[in-house]
């Protein structure tokens, strides 16, 4: 047994949806990588933000809208502790880390991108971190790199150091992969990359939720996450930039907020980080945020990251053990993901028979068909875990396993 100070029991009490049954079965959840369960914490937040305090920030005098105000701002606060940045104004607001980072591809990207130039990406990333960049490099002549993976699913360090040259102008790099939980030696791609004058944005959505960041750290240009996948609400997230670039930085949208004042010949643009913030934001989102980001600092986050080590790892030696099972992914640093095939067995058949025993995984692409296709598969079966999963619902899903096997020998 694990000495985790985690106390599981009371913490899966605190989320409502892991109380339900489904197809008469306790709902086993490890669909986690996909989107993250939400305590009743963030919950209440959202319920009680629209029936306290709901008002349009920044626009009004009266109590509510100074509230909403204070309740909005003050959680962009707890991201910029949360991750270590340095000012509250390097702390924007997006829906997601996929707005994040069409923002700083056709922000930053448009301006310091250029014709025969390139980008740098690798082989894990997920298509949100592939396609922005490809249409960047179209729309510029510039060119698309991709450092590969070995067998395991780790990047190639020494390949990416021979990419690296005069004309490397970005490098956009996942710090875990969502598809086979690979964590990314971001700190060394960054030190890397700053030799060669590169900027670097870091796609955290699968990290934040399991580790420990801290952007001071890293040194990343940007560092962008989903808040769906830190256990708080969906259709916000953040991205961080470092202050001079963002304020260096073309506009991205434009609207209300984002402004200091407008005629019909010219517009005065509004400070960081309000400039990239064009229209009525997501509040009761941010609300939200907050709240998640609150419930798992009082776990903690290296108690956290600790669990899920001992979790992942038992349930990747679990799964091993049965003889028909390939793991597709085995890197020495891995988040508590486990991505897996049985021959002759489609993924979508694992996932469904193991739906009628209660129990989520994911199963097809997962948005990254380049690892697919390194693998040589066109879809793989996913369980990706989080702190309130257990080893005993880790031995319900190898069971389950076991039997789809036996439906299809
Ligand atoms: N990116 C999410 C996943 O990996 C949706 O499932």
């Amino acid at each position: 047994m694990d000495a985790s100070p985690l106390d599981i029991d009371r913490i899966r009490r605190d989320f409502p949806i892991l109380q339900k049954t489904v197809n008469d079965k306790p709902l086993v959840y490890l669909d986690n990588a996909a989107t993250a369960q939400k305590p009743q914490a963030v919950i209440d937040a959202i319920s009680n933000y629209y029936s306290g305090c709901n008002a349009n920030v920044h626009r009004g005098v009266h109590r509510l809208s100074v509230d909403a105000t204070d309740a909005y701002e003050g959680a962009r606060s707890k991201i910029r502790e949360f991750i270590g940045a340095g000012r509250v104004e390097e702390i924007i607001y997006v829906r997601g880390a996929t707005e994040a980072i069409n923002l700083v591809a056709q922000t930053y990207g448009q301006a310091n991108v250029g014709t025969g130039d390139e980008v740098i990406i690798s082989t894990l990333e997920h298509h949100s971190n592939i396609v922005p960049w490809q249409i960047l490099c179209k729309q510029l002549g510039a060119t698309l790199r991709v450092v590969p993976i070995n067998d395991a699913g780790e990047f190639l360090f020494d390949e990416y150091e021979a990419m690296l040259g005069p004309r490397t102008k970005l490098v956009a790099i996942n710090h875990v992969s969502n598809a086979l939980g690979t964590i990314n030696p971001v700190k060394r791609i960054v030190e890397k990359a700053h030799e060669h004058g590169a900027a670097v944005l870091v796609d955290g959505a699968q990290a934040v939720p399991h580790v420990m960041v801290d952007v001071r750290a890293l040194d990343c240009d940007f560092y962008t996450f989903s808040s769906h996948k830190l256990f708080g609400p969906t259709g916000v997230g953040a991205l961080y930039g470092k202050f001079d670039i963002l304020e260096a930085m073309p506009l991205y949208q434009s609207g209300g907020d984002m402004i200091k004042s407008v005629t019909f010949e010219k517009t005065t643009y509004n400070d960081l980080p309000y400039r990239f913030e064009a229209g009525t934001p997501n509040i009761a989102g941010a609300v939200g945020l907050g709240a998640a980001i609150d419930y798992v600092t009082e776990l903690g986050m290296d108690n956290i990251a600790r669990y899920e080590h001992d979790l992942g790892r038992y349930a990747a030696e679990a799964l091993s053990s049965v003889p028909e099972v390939r793991l597709i992914g085995t890197a020495r640093e891995k988040a508590a993901v486990v991505s897996f095939v049985v021959d002759g067995v489609h993924p979508h058949d694992i996932g469904t028979i193991l739906d009628q025993e209660g129990i989520a995984i994911r199963t097809g692409h997962h948005c990254a068909q380049p690892v697919m296709e390194r693998f040589g598969v066109v879809a793989t079966a996913r369980a990706s875990m989080a702190f309130y999963n257990t080893r005993d619902e880790i031995d319900k899903l190898v069971d389950a396993v076991t039997k789809v096997i036996k439906v299809f020998r």
